[in-house]
């Protein structure tokens, strides 16, 4: 007979059961993204009552499992782990700053992960995110399709959102990404966007002044800064992060081939090598398929250029 309590092979792995992670696994629950999630976290009272509250809501989604453990042998065997362990932007303060104590983190929690789960694909979106990532490649020695950061895909649906509801579309037909830092040298690439294929810069000509260089800039601002107005309100942000890694994750387990702004390592791509910053690219099995090059004014490079800088300033800064 089959030994029914025999561990299953979890499909997703969330290290970390703070705001993000616990939601991160509630939202794959709800979204029916997989079927078997597992918590790791240290703080096992934590850890107990986000398992426990998930799993009573179970019977409302489509079939899932949760379960918890202090214990990071609980990842083993995981298709994908997702880190959001660390931690969290105080009011007014920066990703970067936290910086210095996530790296040192990440020194002691992800040789433990690959020695369990050797073969998974990792997301890492514990912030700073870009310079995270960059930190766990040269601390686990993946290759770098298999470990990447969950970048701008959360700043570019901002940018969606910001731009739909100024022109009264489906944020759907809303096709911008946000790319380089996660964080405040962040930018939209406007010369790219679209709506419904009209492209953006377009729309001003024919639908009045709703997306002019005002608007523009201050939706840039608005997206810029909307951490640290959500952070100031409620002390962090929860719900957008773990609906955008739930789309990262699901791309991967279902080999849906996404194109998707994580953060990658550059290997010379947009004239940027050894750094990790959002580009468009292809997320399917296996993880970071391929970077798209997608064309750039020459303002939009310099100011992926910018952002590589300060990405690079910081990841020296952490000497990882
Ligand atoms: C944010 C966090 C996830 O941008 O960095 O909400």
């Amino acid at each position: 007979m089959t030994e029914l309590h025999a561990p299953a092979r979890p499909d997703v792995a969330v290290v970390g059961a703070g705001s993000v992670g616990a939601t991160i696994a509630y939202a794959a629950l709800v979204r029916g993204s997989v079927r078997r999630v597992v918590l790791h976290d240290i703080d096992s009272a934590k850890l107990e009552a986000e398992v426990l509250d998930i799993s009573h809501g179970l019977s409302f989604t489509p079939m899932g499992s949760v379960e918890g453990s202090d214990d990071v042998e609980i990842c083993r065997g995981a298709r994908v782990v997702v880190v959001t362990a660390g931690a969290k932007q105080k009011p007014g303060q920066s990703r970067m700053d936290l910086a210095a104590s996530t790296v040192g983190l990440m020194r002691s929690i992800m040789p433990r992960l690959v020695e369990v789960a050797p073969d998974a694909t990792y997301v890492m979106v514990t912030n700073p995110v870009d310079v995270v990532t960059t930190a766990a490649l040269r601390l686990t020695g993946l290759p770098p399709q298999q470990l990447f950061g969950s970048g701008t895909v959360l700043d570019s649906s901002r940018l969606r959102h910001a731009v739909a509801s100024r022109i009264g579309v489906a944020v759907q037909n809303v096709h911008a990404y946000v790319v380089g830092e996660h964080g405040d040298t962040e930018f939209p690439l406007w010369s790219s966007a679209s709506v419904g294929g009209v492209p953006l810069r377009e729309w001003s000509r024919t639908h009045g002044g709703a997306l002019d260089g005002q608007a523009l800039a201050e939706i840039t601002d608005d997206v810029v800064h909307a951490a640290y107005r959500i952070i100031a309100g409620k002390g962090a942000t929860n719900y957008a992060v773990a609906l955008a890694c739930c789309q990262i994750v699901e791309s991967v387990l279902r080999d849906e081939r996404r194109v998707l702004p994580v953060s990658t390592l550059l290997d010379g791509d947009y004239g940027l090598r050894d750094v990790c910053l959002s580009v468009p690219t292809v997320v399917g099995a296996g993880g970071a398929l391929e970077r798209l090059v997608v064309p750039m004014s020459a303002d939009e490079l310099e100011l992926l250029h910018r952002s590589a800088h300060s990405i690079r300033t910081a990841v020296q800064q952490v000497g990882v």
